[in-house]
């Protein structure tokens, strides 16, 4: 089952990706449109509740915005706000988020479970970057955040990573491009690596639903056929867009 949830001013909610931190709107309407994207997501039985700590997401918040380095990100403060209130809910024991770069997107998952904004204790929270210099830059931004090891990068091809992972992968977030040509189609070959290993009620979350839709054509009618995933909602909170769907 497909749904979709367009926030009404998407398309003139826009950030300049050299300053992340930037507010763009007062943040009661950050959570307000947070609070309506994670109804839907309850109403299409991908999450059990909408409940999560918001004094821990905007410590989670401080603490990248003075510990990382970002060159550049395409997330914006809804988006970090809704990959970390899913994390936050579902609260994957084993995460792994393919195509990290900086990391940035990585630790809006894994920043749930690690740091100042940790509120569930997990087991591996794997991000995976096939550059090794940005991959080694995203693990040395992780470590200022996470000294205990849980949330860890490697790098490496986030196909092979999610074909070798020896568990259950609770949660899987995907964002890489360009591999081999493939642009963002890896998504599907990532997910099929895995599928196997994603249980009953795992989630899996598509960044650049919206900007990269036609590229994504085949992994989003993958997802969105009830064969592949229970359901599957387009979260349209920004102009790139997140896919979150449940098996
Ligand atoms: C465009 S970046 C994602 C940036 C992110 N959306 C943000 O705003 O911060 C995609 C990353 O995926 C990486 N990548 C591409 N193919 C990959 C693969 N097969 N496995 C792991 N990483 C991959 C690229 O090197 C690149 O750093």
């Amino acid at each position: 089952m497909m749904y979709t949830y367009r926030a009404a001013d998407w398309d003139r909610y826009k950030m300049d990706v050299r300053e992340p931190h930037k507010p763009l709107e007062p943040l009661e309407s950050e959570i307000a449109v947070i609070n309506e994207a994670l109804a839907v997501l309850q109403q299409a039985g991908i999450l059990p509740h909408t409940s999560y700590d918001r004094a821990k997401m905007l410590a989670f918040r401080q603490a990248v915005q003075e510990r990382f380095e970002i060159p550049w990100t395409a997330i914006t403060p809804r988006m970090q706000r809704l990959i970390w209130a899913i994390n936050a809910i579902v609260r994957p024991a084993n995460m792994i988020a393919a195509g990290v770069f900086c990391g940035n997107t990585f630790i809006s998952n894994a920043g749930a479970a690690v740091g100042p904004g940790a509120c569930y204790t997990a087991d591996n929270l794997i991000g995976v970057e096939i550059k090794p210099d940005e991959a080694a830059r995203a693990e040395g931004n992780v470590r200022k955040i996470d000294p205990s090891g849980v949330a860890r990068i490697v790098a490496d091809d986030a196909v092979k990573v999610v074909r070798e992972f020896a568990g259950p992968i609770h949660l899987l977030y995907l964002d890489a491009d360009g591999a081999g040509g493939r642009g963002k189609g890896v998504y599907l070959d990532i997910l099929e690596a895995c599928y196997e290993k994603i249980p009953t009620g795992g989630v899996v979350l598509a960044h650049n639903s919206v900007n990269c839709a036609e590229k994504l054509k085949f992994y989003l009618e993958h997802v969105r056929h009830p064969q592949h995933m229970r359901a599957s909602v387009n979260m349209i909170v920004d102009g790139e867009g997140l896919e979150v769907s449940v098996k």
